[in-house]
């Protein structure tokens, strides 16, 4: 089995699939009952929010309600805040809004799509814990704008601080995890290949085969749920 050594320089790129056997839907797979007629890339949208923000904060409600508080962080979290405890250099880079990375203990976690259970202002991204009572659409106590999620939506750029972070991590690892991603949302997309041309060795962890096949020419596929992989990855 594959083992890791104190000094790699790690990076580990989660998604939706970590959190999976948390409970939580992959994004694409979150549309139950209610929701079900509609479609997330037209929700998760500014313009989608600007045109009814009631239906859009009904929507992240929902999801924070239905999952992501009932939600705990299964054994593949608690394996990266062994890592991170471990290792010398270790960036763990998330797409998941959930928050469970924290959660399980994790201290540097870039949030690379936000965070679901907080909320920014429209006119100046002042942040807050997420407030609403009742089906109002809350405003900013500091310049009176309206208060969207605080995720980022499709078409949206990722922030500045969390990308340079990010792409710092990635040009200079040893070792980079992709865990449960399809590797289809860019920039993070990008992130394995751009790890391998630089030298790094590549491992993807996953239940099925997603990456396209280009990008997996040296890297190791490791298949299965990330939360019995994980675990038995050795460090020595
Ligand atoms: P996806 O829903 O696209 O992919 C989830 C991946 O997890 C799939 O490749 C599954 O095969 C895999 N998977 C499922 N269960 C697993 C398990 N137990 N262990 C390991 N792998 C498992 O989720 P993301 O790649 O995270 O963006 O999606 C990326 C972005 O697309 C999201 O952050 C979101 C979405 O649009 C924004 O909201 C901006």
């Amino acid at each position: 089995m594959l083992t890791l050594k104190k000094t790699d320089r790690i990076v580990v790129l989660t998604g939706a699939g970590i959190s999976a056997e948390s409970g939580i839907p992959t994004f694409r797979d979150a549309m139950e009952g209610l929701w079900s007629e509609f479609d997330p890339e037209e929700l998760a949208t500014l313009s989608a929010f600007k045109r009814n923000p009631k239906l859009v904060l009904d929507w992240y409600e929902w999801r924070i309600k239905a999952f992501v508080d009932k939600a705990i962080p299964n054994p593949a979290h608690q394996t990266l805040v062994k890592w991170e405890e471990y290792f010398e250099n270790f960036t763990l880079i998330t797409q998941n809004v959930d928050g469970l990375h924290i959660k399980a203990g994790n201290k540097n976690v870039i949030e690379f799509h936000g965070n679901i259970k907080r909320m920014k202002c429209l006119g100046h991204n002042h942040k807050f814990a997420w407030v609403r009572k009742g089906e109002e659409i809350p405003l900013c106590s500091v310049c009176n704008s309206m208060l969207r999620p605080d995720v980022v939506f499709f078409n949206e750029m990722i922030d500045p601080n969390n990308l340079q972070a990010a792409n710092k991590a990635v040009r200079n690892c040893d070792v980079f995890f992709a865990i449960g991603t399809s590797g289809m949302v860019y920039p993070a997309a990008g992130y394995l290949e751009e790890a391998q041309i630089l030298g790094a060795k590549t491992y993807v962890v996953n239940t099925e085969h997603h990456f396209p096949a280009s990008k997996r020419d040296s890297t190791v596929f490791l298949r299965g749920k990330a939360g019995e992989i994980l675990p038995k990855i050795a460090l020595s």
